[in-house]
C-alpha cells in the first residue's frame, strides 16, 4: 500500500517531539512537511525545535515552516511550566543546521490542499494555522482528506476544569475547525490520560538507541506533570497517539459524535461538549475516540524507536 501523505502541525513540546520520531520511523506514512504553530513554547522556539528534530531522526531535507504566533483573538497562552523553557526538557537536540523556512505555514498548507487531495493534517497543537489556511481558503475544505488532532476533553480538562490546552490556547480557531466540515478523528485526554508512559517503557525506549535515549529523556523529565494530580502512575504521552492511529488504527476504539468548543463562557471557555448520546440531533462531526490497547501502542513507539536507532 502506498504510504498516507501527511502534514504534520505542532509545537514541539516532548510529547510533539516523540509523535514526530513516531511518524518518521513509520514507512506506512509520507510525512510532506511540519508546519508549527504557537503553544506549549513561542513560536520561534518550538518551530527551532522542529527543524532540530527532523534533523536529529535522520530527515535533514524535510521541511519546516513556521505558522501563526499567537491565537486568533485573544493573547497567547504557553506551558512552559510543562515542558520546559526550551519546550524539550529532558533531552538537549543539537542544533539544527538549516534554518526553518521563510514561507508562512499557512500559506503552505493552503497551496498544499490547493494542489492535492490526498493530504492528512496532523494536528498536535492549538489549531490556529488549520483555522486560519480555512479562512483564507475556504475551498479547501473539501480537499482535506481526515484532521486527526489531540485536543479537547468530554470528562475533566488539563488547564481548567473542563478544557485542554490545545483547544483552550486557541478556542475560537478551534470552534471554526470543528465546524467547517472536514473529517475529524479527535483525541482528546479521555483516550490520551490512557496512554501513561512509566520508568520500564522509558528503560525500553534507551535500549532502541540514541533516538530512544532522546525519548526516554523527555517522557522522564519529572516536572512534566504532577502525577498526584491526574491520580496515575505514569505520564500521558499525548500526541503519539494521533500518529499510532494512522499506522495502527486497531489499537483505538471510540464514537462518531457531534463537538461543538465553547468560546464565550468564563467558567467553560474552550471546553469541547462532546454529545455523547446525541442529545442535539446534529450530524457528528468527528470520531472521538476513547479506547486505547496502551501495551499495544508502547509496543508500537519500542518498535519504531528501535528502527531509527
Ligand atoms: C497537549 O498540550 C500540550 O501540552 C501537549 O503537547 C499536547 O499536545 C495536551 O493537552
Ligand atoms: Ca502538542
Amino acid at each position: 500500500m502506498a504510504p498516507l501523505p501527511i502534514i504534520i502541525d505542532c509545537d514541539p513540546g516532548q510529547d510533539d517531539a516523540v509523535a514526530l520520531l513516531l511518524a518518521l520511523a513509520s514507512p506506512e506514512l509520507e510525512v510532506l512537511g511540519i508546519t508549527t504553530v504557537h503553544g506549549n513554547v513561542p513560536l520561534a522556539v518550538n518551530a527551532a525545535n522542529a527543524r532540530a528534530l527532523v534533523e536529529f531522526a535522520g530527515w535533514p531535507e524535510l521541511p519546516v515552516f513556521a505558522g501563526s504566533d499567537r491565537p486568533l483573538r485573544r493573547p497567547g497562552i504557553h506551558a512552559v511550566r510543562v515542558h520546559g523553557p526550551s519546550g524539550l526538557q529532558g533531552f538537549d537536540l543539537p542544533p539544527a543546521r538549516r534554518p526553518v523556512e521563510p514561507r508562512h505555514a499557512v500559506e503552505v498548507l493552503v497551496e498544499t490542499l490547493r494542489t492535492r487531495n490526498d493530504v492528512t493534517l496532523c494536528a498536535l497543537g492549538p489549531l490556529t494555522n488549520l483555522a486560519e489556511a480555512f479562512t483564507w481558503a475556504p475551498e479547501i475544505v473539501k480537499r482535506v482528506r481526515r484532521i486527526v488532532l489531540m485536543g479537547g476533553a468530554s470528562k475533566g480538562g488539563n488547564v481548567t476544569p473542563v478544557a485542554e490546552f490545545n483547544i483552550h490556547a486557541d478556542p475560537e480557531a478551534a470552534a471554526l475547525v470543528f465546524a467547517a466540515g472536514a473529517p475529524i478523528t479527535m483525541f482528546g485526554l479521555d483516550v490520551t490520560h490512557k496512554a501513561l508512559v512509566n520508568a520500564e517503557h522509558c528503560r525500553g525506549f534507551r535500549a532502541a538507541g540514541k533516538r530512544g535515549a532522546a525519548a526516554s529523556g523527555w517522557c522522564d523529565f519529572p516536572d512534566r506533570y504532577n502525577p498526584m494530580r491526574y491520580g496515575a502512575v505514569g505520564l500521558p504521552l499525548h500526541d503519539p497517539c494521533v500518529i499510532a492511529w494512522l499506522i495502527d488504527p486497531t489499537l483505538f476504539a471510540g464514537k462518531e459524535c457531534f463537538v461543538a468548543v465553547e468560546t464565550e463562557s468564563p467558567l467553560t471557555l474552550g471546553q469541547t461538549v462532546v454529545d455523547w448520546w446525541g442529545r442535539l440531533g446534529e450530524k457528528p462531526n468527528a470520531t472521538v475516540i476513547e479506547r486505547i490497547d496502551a501495551e499495544g501502542f508502547f509496543k508500537l513507539l519500542s518498535e519504531r524507536l528501535a528502527r531509527l536507532g
